[in-house]
């Protein structure tokens, strides 16, 4: 059955939320979608320069901004992935949270990229998989993807698509995701923002990528926009490269050691 996957790139206004919310869903609107992947702090935008200003933006995972992405995926029988600052406690998240009717399940970012390292605590969620409409769908954000093993981890708890929000500076994402998709044989959405935000440029080119880590559509590097994709998403749990060779049996951890 086709899985209709969709990426949103946006260019948001720092701290200007509700604006930013309603870009999205404008962009949104103009197509149907199983699945919605959103960038990093699509909201709030990202370049935080004290903890306050974070503190400020961040809220719990059962606060307003979820429930908005709730309200919406409920309207329009679809489930969001979206990137947030979260707010636990006295603690400060980077967060993805994935809404699908009653449902909210959170991930927070193992790998902290940057400045993030100032404000946000390195994520305690670990790695998990939720159904989507039948598909097993992870969630990684940004800058996990320089580490195979969350993806590695995601495929072999049988993701068949990895939602990927981002806010990409570095110039390596879009093609290093196509090796990503390759070596675990699984869709990937990465979901990226365009602009420039208090001397941080954002490389856009927001992308899907399938199991053969063929490039199914790439955005821009400037404009905010959205693109859907119908995949196959059963074509993941297929992890053969060749009729001897399938990726997963063929592993050797005993051999891997650290
Ligand atoms: C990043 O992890 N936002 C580069």
């Amino acid at each position: 059955m086709e899985f209709r996957l969709g990426v949103v790139q946006n260019s948001p206004k720092f701290l200007k939320a509700p604006e930013n919310i309603k870009a999205c869903f404008e962009l949104m609107d103009k197509q149907a979608a199983d699945l919605w992947v959103l960038p990093e702090f699509f909201a709030s935008g990202y370049n935080f320069k004290t903890r306050k200003e974070a503190r400020q933006c961040a809220e719990a995972a059962n606060g307003p901004l979820i429930a908005l992405l709730r309200a919406y995926a409920a309207r329009n029988d679809c489930a969001i992935v979206a990137g947030f600052p979260e707010r636990a406690g006295a603690r400060l998240y980077n967060s993805a949270a994935l809404v699908q009717g009653e449902k909210t399940r959170v991930y927070r970012k193992t790998h902290l990229f940057g400045g993030e390292k100032r404000f946000f605590a390195p994520g305690d969620t670990g790695f998990w998989t939720e159904r989507v409409k039948g598909a097993a769908v992870g969630v990684m954000v940004c800058f996990d993807w320089f580490f195979p093993e969350a993806a590695r981890t995601l495929a072999l708890q049988g993701a068949q698509i990895i939602a990927h929000p981002s806010n990409l500076v570095l110039p390596w994402a879009p093609e290093g995701m196509k090796i990503r998709s390759l070596e675990n044989r699984v869709f990937s959405a990465t979901a990226d923002r365009v602009g420039v935000e208090r001397g941080l440029r954002y490389i856009g080119q927001s992308q899907i990528i399938s199991p053969n880590g063929t490039v199914l559509v790439r955005l821009g590097p400037e404009q905010p926009a959205a693109a859907v994709v119908g995949v196959d998403a059963w074509t993941a749990r297929d992890k053969k490269v060749h009729p001897a060779c399938d990726l997963f049996r063929d592993r050797r951890p005993a051999l891997y050691g650290r």
